[in-house]
């Protein structure tokens, strides 16, 4: 508990808050959760998901530009909980991952110390004012999977994506940022989407998922 309470000055309680709004964070002894009252088992990336989905022929791979004989660094600017980013790493890419939200990022590093993941880093900042930072190209794929835009709909998304939709209050994906991405890699910049979301900007290509996509845009950063 001392890695994240120290840096986010965390308050330790004893007793699990009854407030039904209020998240809270839950080690357990062997890894870090995200609850809520009457959610004790809360959220967390389980490692078993991760490994089925490590494959080079998959969609998020073949979108990353990831093969047997090459491995791309890739930045995962809006990571989560990392899931995707952790598919990457498990093929062997070295990735950083970025998210904003505190008990998120929390969640990340105890996910890379526990499962002992040596090729990922997990930064907590917001991903613009950080890669305006950085001057030009720091890696090769940048990925990107904000909140998909709103719709119309009944099906209410699974608990994880309600539980991070709800803590983080749905930052908007601005497209003018796509221009700050493109020129922050030094070869390609994936944005995942609904298969039937409207494209931004013009895509080089696109990958198809069974329920999502991903748009491959040429980077043009230098660096
Ligand atoms: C749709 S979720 C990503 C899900 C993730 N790919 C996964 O597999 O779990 C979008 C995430 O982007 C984060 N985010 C949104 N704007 C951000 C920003 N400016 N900087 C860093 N993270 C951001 C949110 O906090 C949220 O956790």
């Amino acid at each position: 508990m001392a890695r994240w309470g120290d840096a986010l000055q965390l308050r330790e309680t004893a007793a699990a808050p009854t407030d039904q709004q209020c998240f809270y964070l839950w080690y357990d002894g062997q890894r870090l959760r995200l609850c809520r009252a009457g959610d004790r088992r809360g959220i967390y990336l389980r490692a078993a998901s991760v490994a089925p989905r490590a494959s080079f022929g998959g969609a998020l791979a073949r979108a990353c530009g990831v093969t047997r004989a090459r491995r791309p660094s890739v930045l995962d600017v809006m990571s989560g909980l990392g899931s995707d980013g952790m598919v990457l790493a498990a093929l062997g890419c070295s990735v950083t991952l970025i998210e904003q939200h505190p008990a998120l990022w929390a969640l990340l590093d105890d996910y890379l110390h526990s499962q002992s993941v040596r090729k990922a880093r997990a930064l907590l900042a917001d991903c613009w004012g950080w890669l305006a930072g950085q001057g030009g190209a720091c890696c090769d794929t940048l990925y990107l999977d904000p909140f998909f835009p709103p719709r119309a709909k009944k099906a209410l998304p699974g608990k994880a994506m309600q539980y991070l939709r709800e803590l983080t209050g749905q930052p908007p994906f601005e497209s003018e940022n796509l221009d700050l991405c493109l020129r922050s890699a030094r070869e390609r910049v994936v944005l995942k989407r609904r298969l039937r979301d409207p494209k931004l900007g013009q895509p080089a290509w696109q990958i198809k998922g069974r329920t999502v996509r991903y748009d491959v845009y040429r980077a043009i950063g230098v660096g």
